[in-house]
Formats: C-alpha cells, structure tokens, sequence
C-alpha cells in the first residue's frame, strides 16, 4: 500500500519579513517501510496515521488518486501536458465508449490518461524501445485497457484496426497518416493531430482531403496565479508554448 505525505510550507515572521523555513513537499510512500524526511525518519506504524510532527514540521498522510501515480510515469520522449489532454477529452468527447488509436505510444502519457475514461487504447510506435518504458508505466498504474503494438502508423496497409471513434495522432509528419485515418475511423470519427509547430499544422490541414472536415486548430495556455495574502498575479514565469491541437472529422 502506497501513501502521499503532503507538508506545507513553514514561514516565520523576522522583524516584519517573511522567511520560509521549509518548502512544501510531497511525497508517495511504502506503508510498510520506514520513510526518511530531512526532518528525521517517520517509522512504518505513524504511516497510519492521519498526521505526523517530524521536528518542527508536520505531514500530513492521506491516500493517492490515480493522478499521483500519473506524475510519476517514467518520460523517455515529451508527454502530452495535462492541460493538452484535457482538451483532447473535450473537444471529441471521450467517455467509457470510446475505442481510440493512437500513434506514437512515447512513454504512453497520453494513452494512460485516456485509458482510465475510455473503453480501449490501441497505441502504435514505430519504435519498440519507447514500448518498453510505455509498457512499465502501464504495469506500474494497474492500466489492462491498452493494446500496444509496434508498428508505421503510416503503413495504412498493415494498421487493421476499424470503426474507431477516436484516432490520435503524435507524430512530427501528421499528414502521412491521411490514409489510414480514413480507412480505421468510424464515420463521423475524430481526427487529432497534436503538434509543436504552426509550419506542420499547416501541412496536416492542406493534406486533409475531401473525407475529413477540417474543424479547428487551437492551443491551450495555461496561466498558474500566485495568491498568497496581497500577492495576486500571473506566476512571473514565462507562459510556455507545448502544441497545437487541430481537430477534423470523417464525413466520407
Ligand atoms: C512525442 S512521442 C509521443 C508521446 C506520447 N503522446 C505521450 O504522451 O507519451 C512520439 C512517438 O511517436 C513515435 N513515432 C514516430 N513516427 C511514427 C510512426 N510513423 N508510426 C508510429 N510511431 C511513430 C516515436 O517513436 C515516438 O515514440
């Protein structure tokens, strides 16, 4: 059994200025072993417990989500960013129907996510090393409902797979997988195509033939606020760019 230690950040006022003592830590723990803090060792049986004073600090102890485990997936190639799968989910409507293809697996970021809301993950890479490390990951989150298979997702010849409702694509030249999209979605089916730069949207949406409707290409920004008593503001770090998202749908 696992559990997350949660400690919050210690201040103290000197002559009127604020000094952090400690930062706020967080930690996902063996129950049955003892845990070492900096603070000194909390021993297997305060595990239990709902807090814990190591010195000056207290932890608290509450169970994992799913989303815990999730930060701790082993990343050998870029994973899709949270914010990005959010509007994958939202935008073709993903629920505990949807059978989804996707290419490539990488770390299986992605596929993890979308296997803990939707029916089946079917997930392509052309490499097998990736696979290694994405199948660790899955076997590490108790994931059953994604089939890895090694593969060209551009070989439309070879990808068996048919009435998909859901095909994702993470590949530096989206518009090779046109003929393969039009033979494994269903009808009415999402095409998703996730990349870093404008130059290969563009391609991707010139490359879409008559079969798909072209609905939109959007990023999503995410802006994280510091509030923290008369400090209310954008954190002062640069807003980062990840991908762009364009969505289209088979119509023939
Ligand atoms: C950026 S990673 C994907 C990351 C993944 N979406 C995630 O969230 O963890 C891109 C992967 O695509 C694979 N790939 C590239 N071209 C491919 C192709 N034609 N067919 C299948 N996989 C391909 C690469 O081997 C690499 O593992």
């Amino acid at each position: 059994m696992t559990k997350l230690l949660l400690k919050k950040e210690r201040i103290i006022k000197v002559e009127g200025r604020k000094v952090v003592l400690s930062k706020f830590e967080k930690h996902l723990v063996d129950e049955n072993k003892d845990f070492g803090t900096q603070f000194g060792i909390i021993k297997k049986s305060d595990l239990k417990k709902e807090k814990i004073k190591v010195g000056k600090e207290e932890f608290i102890i509450i169970e994992p989500c799913f989303l815990d485990y999730y930060k701790q997936i082993k990343r050998l190639a870029q994973i899709i960013t949270l914010k990005d799968i959010g509007a994958i989910i939202t935008n073709t409507g993903i629920n505990n129907n949807s059978i989804i293809l996707e290419a490539g697996t990488g770390s299986a970021g992605l596929s993890c996510f979308l296997a803990k809301i939707a029916n089946k993950i079917i997930s392509y890479d052309i490499h097998k090393e990736h696979q290694k490390v994405a199948l660790e990951n899955i076997k590490r989150l108790s994931i059953k409902n994604i089939e890895l298979k090694e593969g060209n997702i551009f070989n439309y010849k070879e990808i068996t797979e048919k009435d998909i409702d859901v095909f994702v694509l993470d590949v530096t030249e989206p518009w090779k997988a046109e003929k393969t999209a039009k033979k494994v979605l269903k009808k009415g089916g999402f095409l998703v195509s996730y990349n870093p730069n404008i130059n290969q949207v563009q391609k991707f949406v010139n490359s879409l033939s008559e079969n798909f409707l072209y609905e939109k290409t959007i990023e999503i920004i995410e802006r994280e606020w510091t509030v923290k008593d008369k400090i209310l503001r954008p954190k002062m770090k640069d807003i980062g760019h990840t991908g762009f998202l364009t969505f289209s749908r088979r119509i023939k």
